[in-house]
């Protein structure tokens, strides 16, 4: 029986491994987390918006201090919040898709996540002219069963490394000393729409001076990427 016990597993681990193999290889291509450089370069991303409450105050700071974001836009926001995601792309800002109703990647199937997605840039192209092509899925998940999918609909995943946890009610200071340790090529992610209060602005107000004193620069995901090496998602 022991014998035919390690036969079983032997076989088991043939069939398994080179299956795990082939998902860490491909399902990562192309997924960004973060990028690899010696250039003090970040980019902060803002999700789940436009909403007319939190979006401009993002935008008031971030014009305050000289910085180009991306957001990545929810459709059923842009629907009804046109004006407010058009002022997001009239301030030079990248907006990316964030799907339609922010729906959990793996509740989708094919054909789902097409209209999803489609859905989402259809309503961001008709409120501000842009169709993106930069994608982040709700909540993170990264849906290997549908990446494939993405990259073929001309989308490149973007994650992030370093997430300030603001849709929770994080205050302000707690956000501030997580930026003071911002490094170049790190991907930060904030949201301008949450339920209940913001701290982010705040906080960007309190340390965007200090941090672009030292020679950080913040610029949009498309610009962090022409900067380094990208470092794609451990599995
Ligand atoms: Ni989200």
């Amino acid at each position: 029986m022991k014998h035919g016990f390690c036969l079983l597993c032997a076989c088991l681990l043939c069939f398994v491994l080179p299956v795990q193999a082939w998902a860490a290889t491909q399902t990562q291509d192309g997924s960004v987390v973060h990028i690899k450089t010696e250039e003090a370069v970040v980019a902060l991303t803002f999700d789940d918006g436009p909403h007319p409450r939190y979006t401009p105050r993002v935008l008031d700071v971030l014009a305050k201090y000289g910085v180009k974001a991306t957001f990545f836009e929810v459709g059923v926001n842009v629907e009804r919040y046109p004006k407010v995601a058009r002022a997001v792309a009239e301030a030079g800002h990248e907006i990316g898709n964030h799907t339609f109703h922010h729906k959990h990647i793996a509740s989708l199937d094919e054909r789902g996540l097409y209209n999803e997605v489609e859905a989402c840039n259809q309503a961001i192209f008709e409120a501000t002219g842009v169709r993106p092509t930069l994608y982040r899925p709700p909540e993170g998940v990264l849906g290997d069963s549908r990446y494939a999918q993405l990259t073929s609909m001309g989308f490149r995943q973007i994650l992030w490394n370093v997430d300030t946890l603001d849709w929770r009610g994080t205050n302000a200071i707690d956000i501030v000393s997580k930026l003071m340790q911002v490094r170049g090529g790190d991907i930060v992610l904030f949201h301008d729409y949450v339920v209940g209060d913001l701290a982010s602005d705040t906080a960007l107000d309190t340390c965007l001076a200090v941090l672009q004193a030292r020679g950080m620069r913040f610029v949009t995901v498309t610009e962090l990427l022409s900067h380094g090496e990208v470092v794609t998602p451990h599995f």
